[in-house]
């Protein structure tokens, strides 16, 4: 290990054992989610950045959902457990201890500590809290903020030489020091083997009967260790999420700060203020966004495609010139040059291929159009492959389903279904073959066939005229029948 103190690779330790009560929620507080992560996530994340040679978490409340949320997301985290919430100073004590007992405490490394509910720090800034640290060979770095209005926070207190000697809890001040509008962020870097020493004498003695971890830099003052403060330039950074008011605004300055990052990189948005983009989707200049427009999840949309207005697509590709308008779409992936909507539902397995087209109030799932393949109007096709240059008529419904299994069909290239046809899976349709309109197809279809599965049609003349007598349909049939042909025979063809 390093022998220069302090210049080791950093540990960081996230607190997120607090229950969260505020936001009246069965979950707990670090898992509720902004921008496509949770809260913790988003400090996880940040804290990555530095490439910190361990992260601990403390965890309590909750902790069973908390730990398998972070064994899906960050499985390199480790965490520990934090029986009794009795302080951050307590809670900073119980992760130092697992991470000796792990023997990932390298004591000449610095210590930073993060809080789990603000989600909008960067790693840029834990970086410079790190640097400001190491630049100041200092025992303790704390992250400031001065707010207009500093209330439940705690106060940055210095001497008159300007040196800090302590941060008091609101709850803990003096109308003097309640004055202080310099406020502790809760984000700290230490030395490893001070903090320890001075955890191991902090006390309950104060108004929340908790150990604090910040009478930790009193105790660091009183042994003329360096202490020094990095104000953070940006204060919404270090804003923590208490309820679900706090929860809404982190989420629209995080919404602002994404979509800005997008639109200097090339992506034009229409009223951003109601265009909402995950964390982890990516995009392409020259991608237009309108308005009402949700991009969820691993979304990947290429240039020159148009989304929305009012569109949500979770975890879907989009390629090269594509039109999506009004349109939800869940593990999609639509081709280059493909149009899709208005009204559109494409579910999980839909495969649209270059060109191709799923027009308004269609619906697909597990199915794959080819190239140039339209299916334009109020369908709903499922479990199917379509081949190339093929047309899906108005109403067309692939009928996957027997009311106990799911079937699969196949349509060839150059197909040409009619409006209203009923696809019986499983069955295939070969290649350039016909379906005649509102036909119920039971059978395959040889190529070049013109498929025909539907009742011959009967005309019963004068049926309304002897029937509905005295209807006005029977006056206007009456009106339209020639004189010379009486309304008496039963059927004609
Ligand atoms: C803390 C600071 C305060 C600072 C503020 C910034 C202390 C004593 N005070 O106050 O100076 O201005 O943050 O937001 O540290 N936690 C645990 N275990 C515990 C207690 C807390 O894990 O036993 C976690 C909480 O879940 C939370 C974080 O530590 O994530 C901070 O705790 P909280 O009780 O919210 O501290 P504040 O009163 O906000
Ligand atoms: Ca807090």
């Amino acid at each position: 290990m390093n022998a220069v103190p302090g210049s080791g690779s950093p540990v960081v330790i996230i607190l997120a054992a607090g229950e969260g009560t505020r936001m009246k929620s069965s979950r707990p507080k670090v898992l509720h989610s902004i921008a496509g992560r949770s809260l913790l996530q988003h400090v996880v994340s940040a804290a990555a950045e530095i490439e910190p040679a361990h992260v601990m978490v403390v965890v309590g409340h909750g902790r069973d959902e908390v730990i398998a949320h972070l064994d899906e997301v960050a499985p390199w985290v480790d965490t520990v457990v934090q029986q009794v919430q009795a302080g951050t100073g307590h809670a900073v004590r119980v992760a130092l201890e697992a991470l000796i007992d792990g023997s990932h405490l390298d004591t000449e490394a610095p210590v930073i500590v993060l809080s789990g509910d603000t989600p909008l720090l960067t790693g840029r800034t834990v970086a410079q809290l790190l640097s400001t640290h190491q630049a100041a060979a200092a025992t303790a770095t704390l992250l400031s903020a001065r707010l207009a209005d500093p209330s439940g926070y705690g106060r940055v207190v210095r001497d008159a030489s300007g040196e800090i000697i302590a941060i008091t809890e609101h709850k803990d001040a003096n109308p003097a020091t309640l004055a202080i509008d310099e406020i502790n962020a809760g984000m700290y870097v230490f030395a490893g083997r001070p903090l320890m020493r001075a955890l191991a004498n902090i006390t309950t003695a104060n108004a929340q009967g908790e150990e604090y971890l910040t009478d930790v830099l009193a105790l660091l003052s009183a042994e003329d260790e360096r202490l020094v403060a990095w104000l953070v330039p940006d204060a919404s950074e270090i804003l923590g999420v208490n309820d679900r008011v706090q929860l809404a605004g982190a989420a629209g300055l995080m919404q602002q700060r994404i979509n800005d990052q997008w639109m200097r990189a090339g992506v034009a948005i229409l009223d951003p203020g109601s265009v909402w983009i995950d964390v982890d989707v990516d995009l392409a200049a020259d991608v237009v966004l309108m308005p009402q427009t949700h991009l969820v999840g691993p979304t990947t949309i290429a240039t020159g495609a148009r989304i929305g207005p009012g569109t949500t697509l979770k975890s879907c590709e989009v390629g090269v010139g594509a039109s999506v308008v009004h349109t939800m779409g869940e593990l999609a992936v639509i081709g280059d040059e493909a149009t899709v909507g208005p009204f559109t539902y494409l579910r999980p397995g839909t495969r649209l291929g270059i060109g191709a087209k799923a027009g308004a109030f269609v619906e697909m799932k597990n199915a794959e159009l080819g190239t140039g393949s339209k299916v334009p109007h109020l369908s709903y096709v499922g479990d199917a492959v379509i081949g190339i240059g093929t047309n899906i008529g108005a109403a067309t419904v692939f009928v996957n389903y027997d009311g106990a299994n799911k079937h699969h069909t196949i349509v060839g290239d150059q197909v040409r279904i009619g409006s209203d046809t009923m696809l019986i899976a499983p069955i295939s349709v070969g290649d350039g073959a016909y379906t005649a309109a509102g036909s119920v197809i039971t059978e395959d279809v040889p190529a070049g066939a013109m498929a025909v599965g539907r009742a011959r049609q009967r005309n019963i003349s004068g049926w309304v005229q002897r029937r509905r007598a005295g209807t006005a349909s029977a006056a206007a049939a009456q009106l339209a029948t020639p004189a010379s042909a009486p309304a008496s025979k039963e059927e004609s063809q």
